[in-house]
């Protein structure tokens, strides 16, 4: 069988691309590392622009006062560069806790990730949440253990919280020489070479072909002292450690680690090329009518998030959308399949570092943002030719709860539009009580409280109160005959928005407790 000429143009891009995300507890180092990697990529010129982005950038924008006054960075984006003939997508994962429900969704829209961990600090909370939602979806995962030039764990304590605390089993692809001030480089156990920490910056890359680990120049390196460590280290790993097994690699049960300061630029580059090579190209995705390959020629894809007012001049929202199939181009028409339409896409914008640019064509791997006037949802798949519709994203969990209401009944109208509105988006669900039928809203972060308060009053005109709840956690019930009196202590019944009936609990004995109660009902972390 021949392949046309777009099938074999889809193969060479589906071939070098590699879309990722790097999954992190804040103050880890994300955003010094993914400078670095721009910097590989020539995406951008100096140091310090992504820290200018965290800082200053947004400032620009009104709406993210809340984000300003916090320090901290909300907003999510894609940034994208060339790396030896790659075409690398990185989707930025805001850090803060308080935005894990829309980390969460960009994960989805990830071929793998990768782990940026504190070697002082180990695997934090908000890593273990980001984890999880990665090992569901069974991707490759990558460690990067930073922070190398200051005193940090000892490495096989590491390696052992990775599989005590995360469960994933791992293969450490170098070895450090020392730690803090004694740093003075790893060990490459693929290549069989030293990768040296020195001069005044240690950003020149100096690197020393050896014949193994026990070669007189490591210990010429590495001093006696740590040169036995070393040794020693090195040889438990061989003889006790797990292989590099790539099938285990890409199914995520085994991770690379690569060890490295990324301030410095140490070990990073090293770990780029390593992680390109080993990490997967986009892989099919799963459909109601099966998986869809990426190099099949119709295009198609599912938006995955969406973000209100990135530029405050106009009231705009960007769904982003990643592409599955087939290739994309500007004007196109294609089926918003939920929506039962075909609509033109007009004015994507492809994100290259800070800037947002017109994209003309993009394969499968790549995001792309849409201009969206209010038509898109999160979860929606857009496709040319056959109707597809990818599996819906899944949702979480919500963690904190509050009762809304407006101060200002006459502003009703505004309020529902609003509420509607916002809830959509995804990042906060709404609940009714029974009876009542008072409104609550659930979310992940208390920082989405903030941001629903400040979009109500900003964008819709209308003051609403919060008033939080005592629930920590929502379980959906399946159950015949539910008796809403049934859940009184510690607990109450609600509705979510398609009628299912969701129980709060204000604890663990709460939920405990109702599940004896209830043998036959299930409760549910999720929607049915
Ligand atoms: P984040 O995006 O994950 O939140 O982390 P970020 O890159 O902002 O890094 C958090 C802090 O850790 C920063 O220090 C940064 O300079 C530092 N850092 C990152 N990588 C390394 C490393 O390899 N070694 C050491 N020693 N520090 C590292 P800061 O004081 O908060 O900010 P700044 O004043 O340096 O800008």
């Amino acid at each position: 069988m021949t392949t046309s000429k777009l099938g074999q143009e889809l193969i060479k891009e589906v071939d070098r691309r590699r879309t990722f995300a790097i999954i992190s507890h804040p103050d880890a180092g994300k955003t010094t590392l993914t400078e670095k990697l721009l910097l590989f990529g020539g995406a951008i010129r100096l140091a310090g622009t992504v820290k200018g982005r965290k800082a200053n950038k947004h400032a620009t924008s009104d709406w993210m006062e809340i984000e300003k006054q916090r320090g901290i960075s909300v907003t999510s984006s894609v940034m994208q560069f060339d790396y030896k003939g790659h075409r690398v997508n990185i989707l930025d994962t805001p850090g803060h806790q308080d935005f894990s429900e829309d980390t969460y969704r960009t994960l989805t829209a990830a071929d793998s990730a990768v782990m940026l961990i504190d070697s002082a600090k180990g695997v934090e909370a908000q890593t273990k949440k980001l984890f999880q939602v990665c090992r569901q979806r069974g991707i490759p995962i990558f460690t990067f253990i930073n922070k190398l030039d200051r005193e940090g764990q000892n490495p096989f304590d590491l390696l052992e919280e990775l599989e005590q605390v995360l469960g994933i089993r791992s293969h450490p692809m170098n070895w450090p020489i020392g730690s803090g001030k004694q740093f003075c480089g790893v060990y490459d156990r693929k290549k069989v070479r030293v990768e040296l920490f020195k001069g005044d910056d240690h950003e020149e890359i100096s690197l020393q072909e050896v014949s193994g680990y026990e070669d007189e120049t490591v210990k010429q390196i590495a001093g006696p002292y740590l040169y036995e460590q070393l040794c020693e280290d090195l040889e438990l790993l061989d003889v006790a450690g797990d292989p590099l097994d790539m099938e285990k690699v890409l199914a995520g049960e085994l991770t690379p680690v690569f060890f490295g300061s990324a301030i410095n630029n140490f070990g990073v580059q090293t770990f780029l090329e390593n992680f390109l090579s080993m990490a997967p190209k986009p892989e099919p995705r799963q459909s109601q009518a099966g998986k869809i390959e990426p190099t099949k020629e119709n295009f198609s894809g599912f938006v995955f998030k969406i973000q209100a007012n990135m530029n405050p001049a106009h009231r705009d929202r960007v769904a982003f959308l990643r592409v599955c199939s087939g290739k994309f181009e500007r004007g196109m028409s294609v089926k918003h399949v939920r929506a039962g339409k075909e609509i033109k896409l007009s004015q994507p914008q492809q994100f290259l570092a800070q800037d947002r640019d017109i994209v003309e064509v993009a394969y499968p791997g790549d995001i792309i943002g849409l201009f969206d006037p209010g038509i898109f949802r999160i979860g929606d798949s857009l496709s040319q030719g056959t109707e597809i519709v990818f599996d819906e994203l899944p949702t979480f969990s919500p963690e904190l709860f509050s009762k809304v209401t407006v101060k200002n009944a006459l502003k009703h109208k505004q309020y529902q539009k609003g509420l509607d509105q916002l809830t959509e988006e995804g990042t906060i669900q709404v609940f009714k009580t029974i009876g009542f039928e008072d409104t609550l809203l659930g979310v992940v972060g208390q920082l989405q409280f903030e941001v629903f308060e400040y979009r109500m009053r900003a964008e819709y005109g209308v003051e609403v109160q919060l008033q939080r709840m005592n629930f920590q956690f929502a379980r959906w019930l399946v159950a015949e005959n539910v008796d809403p009196g049934k859940f009184r202590i510690n607990s109450q019944l609600v509705k979510d928005k398609k009628d299912n009936y969701v129980v709060l609990f204000e604890n663990e004995y709460a939920l405990r407790n109702a599940m004896e109660k209830f043998p036959e009902a299930q409760f549910l972390d999720v929607a049915p």
